[in-house]
């Protein structure tokens, strides 16, 4: 099993010679490896048992280095980066060729991100290449937020886990695409919307489909658990007559008619992102508990970050 700790050092050492670390970010952990060497980008896909249509997010630290690997920024994509990195924002952009094709799975795009993380950003200021990383979980699972997520499903192929705690945000960041005159939301995430709008003015959001070849990853049954998960109102649940093999994933108030220990409330005091921060562990608790057959959830508010909740959470229906 890998190693888990705080050691910069080593994690360094291990990227340097091609090999993956974990990384903690604020949003989710990341399966990292130098993003400009093919060998180690083909170990990311390998580790993750992921479809090589589906392209990487590249990690570095600072805007002077993402200029290195893309061709150009556009005006508003500077805008959201002073404003927003290091944060839960990821920018497309066109690609130099220095970018293996591996990364982008061919496209002529990249997308780049700096994230908010003390120790990775110390990391990535020892590196002078970027780190490629998608979320460490196996492809099609939810995305890890904990150490131990990461060991769980993927100690046995990372080489090291760098531990940073559990991650502030708890769902995958913002993309926004530059490919087109007008920046577009590819994936909603852990920047809000309507933070964006407030530093660039109106963005489009893309109506993600489970075969949208512009967000490849975006596949609907993403973040599915291992158990089937449905809607509240989309389902006579009342009709059971054991209630005891069914759980729930509520936001602020647990359902009177379920045993109150299997049940997992995002946020009590109604705080959308206390309940970002919880999603991926209360699925991740769903799909431990043995006596749980059945998961129901319930959509949150659609603003903020609750956008991004309920994107996750359709997805996990979607199975
Ligand atoms: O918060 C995050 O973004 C985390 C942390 C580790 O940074 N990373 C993450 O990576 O969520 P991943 O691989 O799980 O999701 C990356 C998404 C995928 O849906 C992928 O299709 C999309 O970004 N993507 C990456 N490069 C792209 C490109 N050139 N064109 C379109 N979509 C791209
Ligand atoms: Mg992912």
């Amino acid at each position: 099993m890998a190693q888990i700790g705080v050691d910069i050092g080593r994690a360094e050492e291990i990227l340097r010679q091609g090999g993956l670390v974990a990384i903690p970010t604020e949003t989710v952990y990341g399966l990292a490896g130098n993003a400009l060497k093919e060998s180690s980008v083909s170990k990311i896909f390998k580790a993750k048992n992921r479809p090589s249509f589906d392209p990487l997010i590249v990690h570095t630290n600072s805007l002077h280095k993402v200029e290195s690997f893309v061709r150009y920024i556009p005006d508003q994509a500077i805008q959201l980066a002073k404003q927003f990195w290091p944060g839960p924002l990821t920018l497309l952009l066109q690609k130099k060729s220095i970018v293996p094709d591996l990364v982008t799975s061919g496209l002529d795009s990249v997308a780049v991100r700096i994230p908010n993380h003390e120790l990775t950003l110390s990391l990535l200021a020892q590196l002078e290449f970027p780190l490629a990383a998608p979320s460490a979980n196996p492809f099609g699972y939810v995305s890890p937020t904990t150490a131990e997520h990461v060991e769980a499903q993927l100690g046995h192929t990372v080489d090291y886990i760098l531990d940073g705690g559990a991650c502030r945000v708890g769902v995958e960041s913002t993309i926004v695409s530059f490919l087109e005159e007008k920046p577009k939301v590819l994936r909603l995430g852990g920047l809000a919307v309507e933070q964006i709008e407030e530093v660039i003015g109106s963005v489009r959001v893309n109506k993600h489909s489970s075969s949208s070849p512009q967000a490849p990853g975006m596949l609907k049954s993403h973040y599915a658990p291992g158990k089937s998960i449905v809607w509240i109102d989309g389902f006579n649940w009342k009709a059971a007559n054991d209630f005891s093999q069914i759980g729930a994933i509520v936001f602020q108030h647990p359902l009177e008619e379920l045993p109150l220990e299997n049940q997992f409330v995002l946020s009590a005091k109604g705080d959308l992102e206390e309940a970002a921060r919880n999603l991926f562990t209360a699925l991740r608790t769903m799909d431990k508990n043995n006596h749980i057959a059945l998961i129901l959830t319930q959509r949150v508010p659609d603003v903020g970050l609750g956008r991004a909740i309920n994107d996750r959470l359709k997805r996990a229906t979607a199975k």
